[in-house]
């Protein structure tokens, strides 16, 4: 139930107005009976001295006439007096004076009818004074608590404002009394409260800047399971346009985020763990921080470990790849050589044969160690590799010019002669010279061709044959470390696309691949922006 609101103008001027209507009536009332009781006095004195007058004239014989010059009513009562005595009715019209008249009483009855009607006017008087100062005195009172309400108002609005979180609007105090210093001291509280509210603005907007930039997704929930705040990385991970006041949603089959967060509302919930797997190639981690006590949010954390994952595998994967790599070789030369201790060495021609196979491997592992530095340099590259403007024209000549292609096939280069791009000039060649062995390999007859162009601001660069092509699947893995595809060169190791898309990607560029089998393939380096205008040495 609510109480009803009764404004203090009300009951202010309510008892503002019982005031003045009290103390009216107890001031009329006063006069008016001082008034009266002067003029019945002054009329009582008279009546007196006029009966002491004739008591001293009076003989039995003239008593009438001396009752008219006198102008009052004369008689004699014979009971003896007891002392002089006057007494008045009421209204003051009549006033009755009896002095001791030798043993008898001389009794003088004189009507005032001016006194009566002077009393009358008196008490009228007062009366209408009284209610025209009952009336000024409610008036006066109802405006004072008008004035007061009023004042009391405003700083009602404000505190309202304040409630509402408005800090911007200023309050006035112009009186210096109890209402002026209050609001003095309301502005004080106010400007307070601003300054620090923005301080806490600008300290949230900085928290929000930061959890927007982080790598990992993080969520604020209420009790009721509503979003506070999601950044970019947890509406990317969670797969929904999360916004703050939408609903927590349940984004995994296997596993309810609704329940994780709920059970971080218990009491006594401490910090909790979780992996989630939404599918077969995705991990999550989720790391749920429960409520402060003072707080009414709990937040989530959810750090995306499928790349990571994908890496250590990559990773572990590679570390095989390389150390069977390396053995077979190795295998083959320890072979050659146990054969040449055990006898082989003295026979010529099957010594040269083993150390021609010592050769031929120690050659190949040579060139893998080369590979694997290669690929090395290309993921350093990865950090901070070192763009400057460069002439592409003769980095595609002295790729092409190294090229040994079968015969029948020719190389050929096609670049405007001043094309420069901003690039690494190791990295694009690194590129250029695997796509181009490639090329070369595959190719068994027609023709290879180097090409550079620029359409608006990106360059850019392609390697194209008319050699075997590959398969669809082939294409798939073609970019993996260490694969090799069907109509492999027992040569290869398998690394040289690996590096050319470890050299693009620090290069911040990206491959297109365009092949078909038994058509030719076409390998495409994009540059975006790469394309500078002036003209540089090469
Ligand atoms: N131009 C091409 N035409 C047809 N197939 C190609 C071409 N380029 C690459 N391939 C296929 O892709 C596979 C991977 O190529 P990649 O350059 O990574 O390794 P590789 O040439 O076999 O060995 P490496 O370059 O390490 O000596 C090759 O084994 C081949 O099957
Ligand atoms: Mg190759």
């Amino acid at each position: 139930m609510t109480r009803r609101f009764i404004g203090v103008r009300w009951w202010l001027g309510a008892a503002f107005a019982v005031v003045a209507a009290t103390s009216t009536a107890i001031v009329v009332s006063q006069f008016s009976t001082r008034s009266e009781n002067a003029f019945k006095s002054q009329a009582a004195h008279l009546a007196l001295t006029d009966a002491r007058t004739a008591a001293a004239k009076a003989t039995s014989s003239n008593l009438g006439r001396l009752a008219k010059q006198l102008n009052v009513r004369l008689r004699i009562d014979p009971a003896p007096s007891a002392g002089e005595r006057v007494t008045g009715t009421a209204n003051g019209g009549t006033f009755v004076a009896s002095v001791p008249f030798h043993g008898k009483t001389l009794v003088a009855t004189s009507s005032r009818p001016d006194v009566a009607a002077a009393i009358g006017t008196v008490n009228g008087e007062a009366l209408r004074a009284g209610v025209i100062a009952g009336v000024v005195g409610v008036i006066v009172g109802l405006l004072l608590a008008q004035l007061i309400a009023l004042r009391l108002r405003r700083l009602s609005l404000a505190a309202e404002a304040l409630a509402h979180g408005d800090f911007e609007t200023p309050l006035r105090f112009r009186f210096r009394d109890e209402f002026g210093a209050l609001t003095y001291n309301f502005e004080r509280m106010r400007r307070q409260l601003r300054r620090s509210f923005r301080h806490i603005e600008g300290e949230r907007d900085r928290l929000r800047m930061l959890l927007e930039r982080l790598h990992e997704g993080v969520v604020t929930v209420d009790q009721h399971l509503v979003v506070d705040f999601a950044n970019n990385e947890a509406r990317r991970l969670l797969g929904v346009r999360l916004a703050a006041g939408d609903q927590l949603p349940e984004p995994w089959e296997g596993f309810s985020l609704r329940e994780f967060v709920e059970r971080l509302f218990d009491p006594d919930a401490s910090l909790a763990q979780a992996h989630v797997r939404p599918d077969e190639e995705h991990a999550l981690a989720l790391v749920g921080i429960p409520a402060q006590p003072e707080g009414d949010t709990v937040l989530i954390v959810l750090d995306d470990l499928t790349e990571q994952e994908r890496r250590e595998l990559a990773e572990r994967e590679f570390v095989s790849n390389a150390a069977h790599e390396l053995r077979t070789p190795l295998t083959t030369i320890i072979g050659a050589v146990e054969v040449l201790q055990a006898g082989a060495k003295e026979n010529p021609d099957e010594r040269d044969r083993f150390l021609a196979h010592i050769e031929r491997e120690a050659a190949r592992l040579a060139r893998l160690a080369h590979a694997l530095l290669a690929l090395a340099r290309a993921h350093a590259g990865q950090e901070r590799p070192r763009l400057e403007p460069t002439t592409l024209e003769p980095i595609l000549r002295e790729v092409a010019d190294d090229l040994r292609p079968r015969d029948g096939v020719v190389v050929e280069i096609e670049c405007p002669p001043g094309l420069a791009a901003n690039v690494n000039r190791d990295l694009l060649e690194q590129a250029l010279r695997n796509l181009g062995e490639n090329a070369a390999k595959h190719t068994v007859a027609g023709r290879v061709v180097l090409r550079a162009y620029a359409t608006g601001r990106t360059v850019r660069v392609e390697v194209e044959d008319t050699g075997i092509g590959m398969s669809s699947e082939t294409q798939r893995h073609v970019f993996d470390r260490f694969f090799r595809g069907a109509d492999r060169d027992p040569e290869g190791f398998g690394l040289g696309l690996a590096i050319v898309r470890q050299a693009v990607r620090s290069l911040d560029g990206r491959i297109e691949l365009d092949s078909a089998p038994g058509e030719g393939t076409r390998v495409r380096i994009v540059l975006e922006r790469a394309q500078v205008r002036e003209q540089v040495p090469a």
